[in-house]
């Protein structure tokens, strides 16, 4: 329990710091949002963005599950994304990754954890498709970071083939999509591909892929 009582502890902190510097910090926000960015990352505990973007409430509409994952069948995001670009209007949709994933490692490996490896089944066909460019890589760890990468930019692909995102374009409106990876152990975000906003850059983040080199 003590756990628990620190977080409503360190919240009465937070809410006493922000009407310091702004007495009306909450109402102001209360009326409605405006994100600029729909992020989609990890469920990681250790990932929390909005804390190490510095982006304050309001900014960033969020959307996280194991390993940034974007099915077309997932009701949830498809909704999530839907929301964010068709009435938030947001610019700006990251699908934003992280080194040491524990949902990109299970997928590596040949163990079974249960439902979870239904989740993870796209990771693996990623894998599968980028063995023989994963294979030259001397270390476990340099496949697993580039596996990483991979993913993120999947995601980045998977998300440009959704009607939202093809509607939006179509009727020459944004979001722009970026993918971005985030180093765990020294906190740094880095981009990996930005800007992709319509379907011709799609086109050479596919090229990309399938030669195997840096975006
Ligand atoms: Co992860």
């Amino acid at each position: 329990m003590e756990n628990l009582r620190r977080l409503f502890a360190n919240n009465r902190q937070f809410v006493d710091e922000a009407l310091q510097s702004d007495p009306d910090f909450f109402k102001r926000r209360a009326g409605k949002q405006e994100p600029h960015f729909l992020l989609i990352g990890c469920a990681d505990s250790r990932v929390p963005v909005e804390l190490l973007t510095g982006a304050a409430p309001g900014e960033m509409f969020v959307h996280r599950n194991i390993a940034n994952q974007v099915f077309p069948s997932d009701l949830n995001l498809l909704s999530v994304l839907q929301y964010a670009v068709e009435v938030l209007d947001v610019e700006h949709v990251i699908v934003c990754g992280h080194l040491q994933c524990g949902g990109v490692k299970a997928a590596m490996g040949t163990e079974s954890y249960g439902l979870v490896d239904n989740w993870l089944a796209g990771i693996r066909e990623v894998y599968r498709r980028h063995s023989a460019e994963l294979g030259a890589y001397a270390t476990e760890e340099e496949r697993f970071n580039r596996l990483v990468e991979l993913n993120v930019l999947r995601q980045v692909y998977q998300l440009s083939r959704t009607p939202v995102v093809q509607n939006a374009w179509k009727r020459g409106r944004r979001p722009m999509l970026h993918g971005m990876v985030y180093d765990i152990k020294d906190g740094l975000l880095r981009e990996l591909v930005l800007q992709v906003d319509n379907d011709e850059k799609v086109q050479a983040l596919l090229e990309a892929d399938r030669r195997g080199v840096g975006y």
